[in-house]
């Protein structure tokens, strides 16, 4: 989070670039990180993520005249938007546009209005610096007399993904970041989307999270493929097993019968998110009840599965992890997000952080050429208004 003074700041640049008057509301939506359970919200699997303190803030206040003038300080680029005549510009305000488009579902007429979006959130990081974007618009709306349902901000935002942006996300990024409470993780069921709210129980770690310096967007990679991959095993195993709706609700024995009646890539897929359903629950109940180092094995073992099976890390992020739960004081270590680059997160003990942050840049420069970036947090609240 930033602190008022920061936020002060980018008041007077909002008056600055549009002209002073009238209210300026603000807001709040942080990104997440995801302590386990990565590619399983698409398949009807569990996920358990945090909101992270870092976020994007939005200043907005409604305008006279068409047409919407946005600001992102984040990457210093200004975009405009005709509220009558919405279309993709592939550049970043097309989550905003898209919120903007499908708002219209649930809210006719909204007025032109000025925006500016900043905060301390890394962009194309895994770290759902999108669903952030999408989730800040979504409440904003708000100020301009649009005041969305939770459940419809988060609707209307993975639709502005899904269909306008073209990423065929799952539900857990835009979930975490409009219903994450303070000091708890989110264990979602994106099958029924029943969720819980579990306290953070582990006192002996902080969350640390390393980014391995490669930046990407996921539109730019396999995500949509290997959604694809896993909706074929789906629908072989069904036929094996007897129907299923989703991958995440073929038991583990039904699959060890099946799987040798399907293509060995999408059995590796399948086994990933079957096996990784059931870490999933098992490391929520670690999460309650305070037990570090059984938590801290699963975050290994996922790594490994999304490594060796689901085929979605890189040299970096696998240099990275495999060099930080090697660490002293490292519990346990895993890519987070959809893989691809972006970034790791570790549970370390509070009295290993600072030889690790102190170490863990030079020794993984020297094993990539890249330059990691590590940020401690703690999970944080959800979207609202400041
Ligand atoms: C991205 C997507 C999520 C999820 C993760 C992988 O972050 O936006 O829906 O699929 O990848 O777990």
């Amino acid at each position: 989070m930033l602190d008022a003074a920061e936020i002060g700041k980018r008041l007077l640049e909002f008056e600055t670039r549009f002209g002073r008057g009238g209210v300026i509301d603000t807001y709040f939506a942080p990104g997440r990180v995801n302590l386990i359970g990565d590619h399983t919200d698409y398949n009807g699997g569990h996920v358990l993520p945090i909101a992270i303190q870092q976020g994007n803030y939005l200043l907005i206040r409604r305008s006279e005249l068409p047409p919407a003038r946005l600001y992102s300080a984040s990457v210093d680029m200004e975009a405009r938007i005709l509220l009558t005549d919405i279309k993709k510009e592939r550049d970043w305000a097309d989550y905003v546009r898209g919120v903007y488009l499908y708002s219209r579902s649930v809210c006719a007429d909204l007025p032109p209005f000025d925006a500016l979006y900043f905060g301390d959130l890394p962009l194309d990081s895994g770290l759902s610096s999108s669903a952030s974007i999408e989730i800040v618009t979504a409440i904003g709306l708000e100020s301009l007399g649009c005041r969305l349902e939770r459940s419809d901000a988060i609707k209307l935002s993975r639709r502005a993904e899904n269909d306008f942006v073209g990423v065929f996300c799952g539900v857990m990024d835009q979930f975490t970041v409009a219903m994450a409470e303070k000091g708890k993780a989110v264990l979602l069921n994106c099958g029924n989307m029943e969720f819980r709210q579990i306290p953070f129980n582990i006192k002996d770690a902080v969350v640390v999270v390393g980014h391995t310096g490669v930046r990407r967007s996921l539109s730019a990679t396999e995500y949509n493929t290997r959604r694809h991959e896993c909706e074929e095993a789906l629908r072989l195993l069904s036929a094996k097993v007897g129907p299923r709706q989703h991958l995440a609700d073929v038991g583990i024995s039904e699959f060890e019968s099946a799987r040798y009646s399907i293509p060995e890539k999408l059995a590796k897929r399948a086994e990933h998110v079957i096996y990784e359903n059931s870490r999933v629950e098992e490391a929520a109940r670690c999460l309650e009840r305070g037990d570090t180092v059984t938590l801290g094995h699963l975050m290994n073992r996922s790594h490994e599965s999304l490594r060796d099976l689901f085929d979605v890390t890189t040299e970096e992020l696998d240099a990275l992890q495999e060099l930080s739960s090697s660490q002293p004081g490292v519990w346990g270590c895993r890519m987070t997000g959809a893989g691809f680059g972006g970034c790791v997160v570790a549970l370390v003990k509070p009295d290993n952080v600072e030889r690790y942050l102190r170490r863990m840049p030079s020794m993984y420069w020297k094993a990539t050429h890249y330059d990691a970036e590590f940020i401690v947090t703690s999970p944080g609240a959800g979207a609202h208004k400041v």
